[in-house]
């Protein structure tokens, strides 16, 4: 089994969308998934709640119950738990990135998600864990030329030495409606989204998962 954090001390970036639709990759890939929710307002429950279909199983936790809900999962015969967790929750982060395998620093390509980065990035650097940011919100690239903010940020990325994820996901507003019904934008009409997703799932199962399959 496998755990994700998914993390940024700033609110908004994100979290919540990529927690989900990471989950949602992983169980429509037949991948038994369990994603616990520590941040108070519940969002990645209130989403996965809409969902008709059969979905990942979920549950409300705090960072202190992780290790716990976590060998349970092992029980249960999960693949894979998906944290969730709160903008500037430093202890439940801590929690969540201590019994991860891998941390998401979800990361909108600003000046100010940018400046919030750098305390998390030093967190994860001290709790010697690994890592990586996802660009998330991203503007669109012009005529194949990536957009300059998103230039920016990488290249300001680079000085903080933490792996970018190479699959950015970009400002897109089915990111926002689809996942009123529970569902990831992998289930939508926007194939551009949906290859996003893909290749940030494929990303991140390949580093997690290597050549495993479900239940490994
Ligand atoms: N790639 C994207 N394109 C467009 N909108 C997005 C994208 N990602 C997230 N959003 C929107 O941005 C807002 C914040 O996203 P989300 O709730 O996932 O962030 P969060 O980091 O979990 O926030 P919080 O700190 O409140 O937990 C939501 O309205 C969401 O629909
Ligand atoms: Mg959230």
């Amino acid at each position: 089994m496998r755990t994700i954090a998914v993390i940024a001390r700033k609110g908004g970036s994100g979290k919540t969308t990529v927690a989900t639709h990471l989950a949602l990759a992983a169980h429509l890939r037949g991948f038994k998934v369990l994603v616990a929710d520590t941040d108070p307002q519940r969002s990645a429950l209130e989403v996965l709640k809409g969902r008709q279909a059969e979905g990942p199983q979920r549950t409300d936790t705090t960072g202190p119950k992780l290790f716990a809900l976590q060998m349970g999962a092992v029980r249960d015969g999960a693949d894979l738990v998906v944290i969730d967790t709160a903008a500037g929750a430093v202890e439940d982060v801590a929690n969540a990135i201590v019994l991860a395998e891998l941390s998401l620093l979800i990361l909108r390509p600003t000046f100010l998600d940018l400046a919030a980065a750098v305390q998390t990035v030093e967190t994860v650097r001290r709790l010697r864990k690994p890592a990586m940011i996802v660009v998330n919100q991203a503007p669109h690239p012009r005529g194949g030329i990536e957009a300059p903010a998103v230039k920016r940020a990488l290249q300001a990325l680079a000085l903080m030495r933490l792996p970018v994820v190479p699959a950015i996901l970009r400002s897109r507003a089915v990111y926002q409606t689809i996942l009123e019904t529970g569902r990831s934008a992998e289930e939508g009409d926007d194939p551009a989204a949906a290859q996003e997703v893909a290749e940030l799932w494929g990303f991140i199962e390949r580093f997690l998962f290597r050549a495993r399959r479900p239940g490994a």
